[in-house]
């Protein structure tokens, strides 16, 4: 696993506690972020009683779809570094009232945590340094029946291809110090190369796959068994 880099993840912390209510706003109302999020919970095929981890998850956005999923008697755990992300995510969970919801500040590359039925996460790995070396490191190390993982990227297909330099030009104007250009590489790239080896990965090391495209093929969502 390459060494994560600590300025670079601080700088990322500050970056999304920062814009966490800006951040909040899009991850519920952006076109279509509903149904990206419902289907990538499907995806994982949750029972009553699971318990969940969602990784960066950010200001909550999934929660409330997986709770809905593993009921009162489920367990939903949310981990992510961004102080001011984690106490919306708090804050939402305190106004649902749920009680088997929880977030914790860690490490999305390092779950503090030693066991899960199921890992999800959305919109994180173009953030991991090493994202291939991470996903490993949640099946090895929380030994989860199914993982579901949902990323943006350059869409590959029509009608989404032509969008690229503007997709492009999103990027660059969003990208959180931990993707921005390095080595000479653009954000794009960057979010490129991490999303494809992490989706890569779960499809080359799980069984019972899927993998499609969505949003004009710039939002992928890959699923499997360990
Ligand atoms: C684009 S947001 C996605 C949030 C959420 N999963 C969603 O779908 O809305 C990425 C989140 O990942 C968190 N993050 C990035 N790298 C992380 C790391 N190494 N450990 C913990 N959280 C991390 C950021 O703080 C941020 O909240």
């Amino acid at each position: 696993m390459s060494a994560p880099d600590p300025d670079r993840a601080t700088a990322a912390s500050a970056f999304y506690s920062r814009w966490a209510p800006g951040y909040d706003y899009l991850a519920t109302h952006a076109p279509g972020v509903r149904r990206l999020r419902a289907d990538l919970v499907d995806s994982l095929d949750l029972s009553p009683g699971d318990t969940v981890v969602d990784v960066g998850c950010g200001t909550g956005a999934t929660l409330p779809a997986l709770r809905e999923r593993v009921g009162p008697e489920g367990r939903v755990v949310g981990v992510d570094f961004a102080s001011g992300a984690v106490a919306r995510a708090r804050a939402r969970i305190e106004r649902a009232g749920w009680r088997n919801v929880a977030v914790c500040r860690g490490d999305a590359t390092r779950p503090p945590l030693c066991h899960a039925d199921a890992v999800v996460a959305s919109f994180l790995i173009g953030m991991l340094p090493d994202p291939a070396a991470t996903v490993r490191e949640w099946i090895d190390g929380l030994g989860p029946d199914r993982i579901a993982l949902l990323d943006l990227a350059r869409s590959h297909r029509s009608p989404g291809r032509p969008l690229n330099p503007l997709f492009r030009l999103a990027v660059r104007a969003s990208a959180p110090p931990g993707t921005r250009a390095h080595h000479g590489e653009s954000p794009a790239r960057v979010l490129d190369r991490r999303v494809a080896a992490a989706h890569r990965t779960l499809l080359e090391t799980c069984t019972a796959t899927s993998h499609e495209t969505r949003a004009g093929g710039f939002a992928y969502l890959s699923a499997g068994r360990p």
